[in-house]
Parts: structure tokens; C-alpha cells; sequence
């Protein structure tokens, strides 16, 4: 079965009603960036932080996936489909998509600050007085900056044997995530969908300037042409 490997970013959950990252009105626009997604952030202001992802997660209630994340969950059923996703809603999974790959973590669980291995799914806030079996406070299981990024290693593997690469809603401002497209083999044709894209069209890389609603299935019908042709 060929794979199609996906490639998401904030941008593929805007037309859900959840806010990008570096777009106008972005999240990080009302926000210091290291005061709330930084390992030092959070001990400056461990209130702060939990606050800034308890908004989050509590918005994950009341929205629901779009057309860009069923058409991408559509995909499985001709092709072997990986989701690597930059983002930390579920809206991926919601819309049917089976093998997600969180490479920034998942605003739905929570982890212990002594024990990284201490991961539990979580769904409402979490405050100061949330601890770990172990006594030691709970936080949110969020890659922030300056931290590892644990699935990376997963993910070039995967990204090594694409047949197919769709790239959505992606600024490609953050690495190591922004240099996975690098590593899909050389004749392995990538799709970007962007309405503000700051890549153009070159070899084996067709950019799609439109919102990912849209994008994701004219990226969809050109695969299926270019697998089917193969
Ligand atoms: N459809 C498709 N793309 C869109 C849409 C839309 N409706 N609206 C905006 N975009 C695009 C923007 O043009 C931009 O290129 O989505 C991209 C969003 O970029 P960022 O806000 O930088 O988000 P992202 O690339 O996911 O950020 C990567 O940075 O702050 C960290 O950890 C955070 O995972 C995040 C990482």
C-alpha cells in the first residue's frame, strides 16, 4: 500500500475556530512566548502557564474538526496514511485519523515534572494542586521551547519511505519539525497548502495557495492521480 505522509501545523485547525500561532490575533501575539511555553516559564510562573493551556484545552471542547481533517482521515482508506502533526488538539483523531504522531505533545494529557514517563490523559484544568502519585506537580505534556522533541526520530523514519507528502498549515518557523519535508526521498512529491505560503512551486514540490479546507482535497485528487499513474 503506498504511504502518505502528512505534515500539519496550526494552520490545518484555523478554519476549526482554533487561533494559529504567527498569523495576526495569533496565540503567541498576546503573549511572551518563553514566559509560557518555556521549561523556565513555567517555574517563574507555574500559575500562568497551566492558565494559558487550560484556555486551550477547554476551547478543544467546544470546536470540531473541518473538511481538511476528514479528507485526511479519508485518505486511509486507499493509502497507508501517518499524521505528523505539529499540533497538540485532537482534532486529527476526532476526525478519524488512526495513526496521529504528536511531535509537540497533546493538550488532552498531562505528565509529572519528576517522572516524564508518568503520562495521563487529562481533560480539565490542571492546577498547582495537581501531583503525581509521587507527590511532584503535574503538568501539561507540551513539547515547549528549548525542550526535546521525542517523536522526531519516528518521524524521519517515516518520513524517509513517503510515496506521497502533504504539508498544511505550516509556517516551517520551527525546528526540527520545519526540516522534516527535507528528509521524504528525492522523487516523493510534496504538496503545500498555505493561503499565505512562503515556499513556491519547484520540482517535486507543488505549492497550493489555499485555505487547507480546500487545499487538502485538490492535494488529495493530485495524489490519487500521481499514485494511480505509478
Ligand atoms: N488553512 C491553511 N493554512 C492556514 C490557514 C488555513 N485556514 N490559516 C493560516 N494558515 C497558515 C498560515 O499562513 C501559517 O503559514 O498556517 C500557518 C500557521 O503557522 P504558525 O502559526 O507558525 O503555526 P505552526 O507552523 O504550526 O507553528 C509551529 O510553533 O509555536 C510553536 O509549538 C508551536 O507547534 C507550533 C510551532
Amino acid at each position: 500500500m503506498k504511504k502518505i505522509i502528512i505534515l500539519s501545523g496550526a494552520g490545518v485547525s484555523a478554519e476549526s475556530g482554533i487561533a494559529t500561532f504567527r498569523d495576526a490575533d495569533g496565540l503567541w501575539e498576546g503573549h511572551d512566548v518563553m514566559e509560557v511555553a518555556s521549561p523556565q516559564g513555567f517555574e517563574n510562573n507555574p500559575t500562568l502557564v497551566l492558565d494559558f493551556y487550560n484556555q486551550r484545552r477547554a476551547q478543544l471542547h467546544t470546536v470540531e474538526p473541518n473538511e481538511a481533517h476528514y479528507c485526511i482521515a479519508a485518505l486511509e482508506r486507499n493509502y497507508e496514511v501517518h499524521v505528523i502533526t505539529q499540533n497538540v488538539d485532537d482534532l486529527h483523531e476526532r476526525a478519524g485519523s488512526t495513526n496521529v504522531l504528536h511531535l509537540h505533545g497533546e493538550l488532552l494529557k498531562a505528565r509529572s515534572t519528576s517522572n516524564p514517563n508518568y503520562i495521563v490523559d487529562w481533560t480539565d484544568d490542571i492546577t498547582v494542586a495537581d501531583s503525581c502519585p509521587e507527590g511532584s506537580q503535574m503538568r501539561p505534556h507540551i513539547v515547549w521551547f528549548g525542550e526535546e522533541v521525542p517523536a522526531m526520530e519516528t518521524a524521519i523514519e517515516l518520513t524517509a519511505q513517503a510515496d506521497a507528502v502533504i504539508i498544511v498549515g505550516t509556517s516551517l518557523q520551527v525546528y526540527p519539525a520545519a526540516g522534516l519535508m527535507h528528509y521524504a526521498p528525492q522523487e516523493t512529491p510534496i504538496y503545500l497548502i498555505d493561503p499565505r505560503p512562503n515556499l513556491k512551486s519547484n520540482g517535486n514540490l507543488t505549492v497550493i495557495e489555499e485555505n487547507a479546507s480546500t487545499g487538502v482535497r485538490k492535494a488529495c485528487d493530485m495524489i490519487h492521480l500521481s499514485l494511480t499513474n505509478t
